[in-house]
């Protein structure tokens, strides 16, 4: 089976090229499912480069979910400066009280993470995966341009129906030993190496199970970026 090729180059790569990222580390985080929850939200719309020393003071100031709830509107925005999309910080704020609220345990389900206020399908399943090892999907945009190039899908990507078949074949190719570490190192390769321009074909662990770079060496008149 072809996804088994991919989920061992994949996870060999990460193993030893993963960048060494503060929510990745469990000493700066007690509360792991908190530190992976405020990561990806302050991810969704910056680059990693930038959210590194937001995360470090965010952090410092609330180092867990308790803390976080108890914090107002305006100290989230004042340590969100800088950041952009301000409707971020507040979700936080008032996901954290939802969660303090219903008893403080950090939801361990995409269903039960779906109810708290700010969590969709894309922070869910990166918390489900990545805090408590359920082997569930997570697509952002670069999952979707690795997919597309790996099984050759020219499909508008921005369409929904396409988005909708990335989330089914993502969930297919979830490795299911280490899911958080699997969409983790799919989103880092699309971010590092399966890039929009001028891919890494080279160095990229998995080019040997990827179609549109197989169709690009056959047909001189296709390239990786077509996909
Ligand atoms: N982009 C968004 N979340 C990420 C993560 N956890 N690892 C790598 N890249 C990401």
């Amino acid at each position: 089976e072809q996804s088994f090729e991919i989920r061992s180059s994949l996870l060999d790569w990460y193993d030893n090229n993963q960048r060494d990222l503060p929510w990745r580390k469990t000493t700066t985080c007690s509360d792991r499912a908190y530190a992976v929850w405020v990561s990806e939200i302050m991810l969704q719309q910056t680059r990693v480069d930038t959210v590194i020393r937001y995360f470090i003071r965010w952090i410092h100031k609330w180092p867990t979910l308790v803390h976080l709830s108890h914090a107002s509107l305006e100290e989230v925005n004042q340590m969100w400066a800088g950041l952009g999309y301000y409707r971020r910080a507040r979700f936080l704020l008032e996901g954290a009280k939802f969660i303090v609220q219903q008893g403080g345990h950090f939801p361990t389900t995409l269903s039960e993470l779906r109810k708290v206020p700010g969590i969709g399908d894309y922070t869910a399943g990166a918390i489900a995966s990545i805090a408590f090892q359920q082997a569930v999907p997570v697509v952002d945009g670069n999952v979707v341009r690795v997919i597309a190039r790996l099984k050759t899908i020219s499909a508008n990507p921005k369409d929904s129906t396409t988005v909708k078949a990335m989330w089914k074949l993502a969930g297919q190719l979830v490795d299911p030993d280490r899911p958080g570490d699997f969409n983790q190192a799919l989103m880092e390769l699309g971010a590092t190496v399966c890039t929009l321009h001028n891919p890494s074909c080279s160095t990229c662990p998995v080019s040997g199970q990827c179609r549109a770079l197989s169709v690009s060496i056959n047909d001189r008149s296709v390239s990786v970026k077509d996909y």
